[in-house]
């Protein structure tokens, strides 16, 4: 039976038994906890928990899934046997409140045996050491007894929420082949092969560890298709089953040299690792530096040099993504929809990490003999981490096969330094206020219009690196008040200028607020004596207040303006705000074309001639998100955020100042477009007079 042949046998079963079809959800789930849908699930999680009404009692999908980071992860295992992958597809049914562990066993047992006419005798069942009612059941159902695991035989998605006792079912692939019983010591030696897992979930896990009975039992259930595809083609390995011979025959044919048994592990890890990219990109996940986008990288980077290994030069994925469409575009339509964008993006990566990947290759052929130890010094990890882009776990997997190992404190030690040397670089004097404990924040909740004059306490004054209790005139300095109504530099968004006056007569000239942490520190140049406990007055430049103002919500109409262009999956990757002019860094896998560049100004101009209205509301985050506010992916929120809304083209979580039409904006002109890093774009724009 072929892939396709099963996905359908799957789903027509439990369709006759009452379940609900629905097709796979995304492979980046909707939750804070995970870096991807880890298993089927994980869309669910929200019913299972209760907090979520049920759609229907009983579903059945066949799910997309990638275990490469976090707490299931198996990227390390891939290639060195014949059942790991990063991306598999999971076969479950869903009983949510309605059948629990009789129905549930009874259906499992039926479609193995009956639809998928496995022999009853190669089945072993295993139980959870507490669930004396799941294996009566398999006493009375099939007269098996089950072996009684206790860790195994416990499922819970992460470290907080539902859960519960499962049961699991292995397939024996027979005594010629080495291994033991599920829950003996050589359980993993590939006789006995775990096929389908049926959770009880039943509980729900706090941050604590505490478990509580959920309000409803429910079934969850879990079956990798990979393994029953090579059951039912009587192939012990998966990558032996069709779905993987012919993605590695399109390999062969790429890289021209044919698989081997010595070369059979880089195989497998293209083949696999071809299907997390090609799904995870379609998704709309963009191989960056941090959190799930740097996963795909990591893994992208990892294929490329097992074609390296093959003898390949340069691109390889996005050469191969056409085969993972034969294959697999069926079942995945968004596969071929994506096609292009995925290929692009893909190609960018491939083509910026090809030359990276041969000379760092060679740096790390030229340190190996200097090794006396075995083990690689961290500060060459580093460099090859930092200058030629190998991630540490790409160094280490190179050097597993020559038994070096990589000295991982050192490397870590390397990146710290090299973090704080930037910090020192690029912060100044943040180091030396945020060792100012006992310094309260700054209310600085008057940032926000209307604009009024405030009169503040001097708390804190700066020069030449030293705190002091008075400086004179001449001196630049930084200073702390209790309050101000001063912008302090954050969010992109370039601070205010303006002054402070003491009765009425100005003290000091400030070029920029800035931020230490809660701390909004004035910078400038002292034009009379100040000393700790003054009292002054805070005057902002207005007419600069404006145009950082209109800049600001300009950002926000070229981010729209740039997804609706291009498309929806454009994000904001950085951004810098300042007085009339716009510097903003977007995903976007190559260079935008004239006539692009041309159809984003106009569409901003549009929108400003239209003049809508800015509102500016106080909301709670779960609001915000209900009401759909674009927030930039990894950055932390409070529990109250600003919304900034532009009519109906624009709706975002925001702490800086805007406009309160866009009107004000007067007019916008894009400059320049180009690339700063591999997938990223920056574009400038300048509005208000400056456009003029
Ligand atoms: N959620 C269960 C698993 O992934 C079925 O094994």
């Amino acid at each position: 039976m072929d892939y396709n042949s099963i996905r359908k046998s799957f789903l027509n079963y439990f369709e006759s038994k009452g379940h609900k079809i629905v097709p796979s959800a995304s492979l980046i789930p909707n939750d804070p906890t995970l870096l991807f849908t880890v298993a089927g699930m994980v869309p669910w999680k929200g019913i299972l928990q209760g907090t979520e009404p049920a759609f229907a009692p009983r579903v059945a999908d066949v799910q997309k899934c990638i275990r490469a980071g976090g707490k299931h992860n198996d990227l390390e295992d891939v290639g060195m046997d014949g059942r790991h992958h990063t991306f598999f597809e999971m076969l479950g049914n869903w009983s949510f409140g309605d059948y629990f562990k009789e129905g549930a066993i009874e259906m499992s047992w039926e479609l193995l045996t009956r639809v998928f006419g496995l022999d009853p005798e190669r089945i072993v069942v295993t139980t959870h050491i507490s669930d004396d009612e799941a294996t009566a059941i398999w006493k009375k159902i099939t007269g098996k007894d089950a072996i009684r695991l206790d860790k195994d035989n416990w499922w819970s998605a992460g470290d907080t929420g539902p859960c519960g006792p499962c049961t699991e079912m292995h397939y024996d692939f027979g005594a010629d082949l080495p291994g033991g019983m599920p829950g003996s010591p050589d359980e993993d030696g590939g006789r006995f092969v775990e096929i389908w897992n049926d959770v009880f979930m039943q509980y729900d896990r706090d941050a604590n560890g505490n478990l509580t009975e959920l309000p409803k039992q429910n079934v969850d259930t879990g079956a990798g298709l990979e393994r029953l595809a090579s059951i039912l083609q009587g192939v012990h390995d998966n990558y032996d089953t069709d779905l993987f011979r012919h993605l590695i025959s399109a390999t062969e044919d790429i890289v021209g040299v044919k698989k081997t048994a010595d070369n059979t592990a880089s195989f497998k890890v293209i083949a696999d690792h071809l299907r997390s990219v090609g799904f995870a990109i379609a998704d709309g996940v963009l191989p960056s530096n941090s959190d799930r986008g740097y996963v795909i990288r990591r893994i992208l980077r990892r294929a490329m040099r097992h074609g390296q290994i093959l003898g390949h030069k340069g691109a390889l994925l996005s050469k191969l993504y056409p085969a993972l469409i034969t294959e697999m575009g069926d079942a995945y339509p968004e596969l071929a929809r994506e096609e292009k964008r995925v290929v692009e993006i893909i190609q960018n990566e491939e083509n910026a990490f090809a030359d990276m990947l041969q000379n760092g290759m060679k740096l790390l052929d030229a340190e190996l003999p200097k090794l006396n130890n075995g083990v690689l010094p961290g500060a060459v990890a580093f460099k090859l981490f930092d200058t030629y882009g190998f991630p540490l776990d790409l160094t280490q997997m190179i050097l597993r096969d020559k038994n070096i190992d990589v000295d991982v404190a050192g490397f870590e030690a390397a990146m710290t330094e090299q973090k704080e040397r930037s910090r020192a670089n690029t912060k100044g004097t943040r180091v030396l206020w945020e060792s100012q404990t006992e310094l309260p924040a700054t209310d600085d909740s008057a940032k926000y219009a209307p604009v009024a004059d405030m009169q503040s306490r001097v708390l804190a004054i700066l020069r030449d690196g030293e705190f002091v209790s008075s400086a004179t005139p001449g001196d630049e300095v930084e200073v702390a008040l209790d309050k101000t109504n001063f912008y302090g530099t954050q969010g992109g968004q370039v601070g205010d200028a303006g002054e402070l006056l003491r009765d009425g007569a100005p003290v000091m000239t400030v070029t920029e607020a800035a931020r230490a942490d809660n701390i909004v520190i004035h910078k400038g140049t002292l034009t009379s004596d100040l000393s700790l406990g003054d009292i002054v007055t805070t005057k902002i430049n207005e007419p600069q207040r404006q145009q950082t103002a209109r800049a600001h919500t300009a950002t926000h109409l070229l981010q729209a303006a740039l997804r609706h262009v291009l498309n929806e999956d454009v994000e904001q990757r950085g951004s810098k705000v300042s007085p009339d002019s716009v510097r903003f860094d977007f995903s976007f896998g190559r260079a935008m074309t004239a006539d692009e560049k041309q159809a984003v100004e106009d569409l901003v101009n549009k929108w400003i001639a239209a003049d809508m209205q800015v509102s500016h509301e106080e909301m709670s985050i779960d609001d915000a998100r209900a009401r759909g506010a674009m927030a930039l992916f990894g950055e932390k929120y409070g529990d109250t955020v600003k919304v900034i809304t532009a009519g109906d083209v624009s709706c975002e979580l925001c702490g800086g100042t805007h406009v309160y039409h866009t009107g004000e904006i007067l007019k916008a002109k894009v400059n320049k477009e180009k690339s700063i890093s591999s997938g990223i774009r920056r574009i400038t724009m300048s509005v208000g007079t400056q456009a003029e």
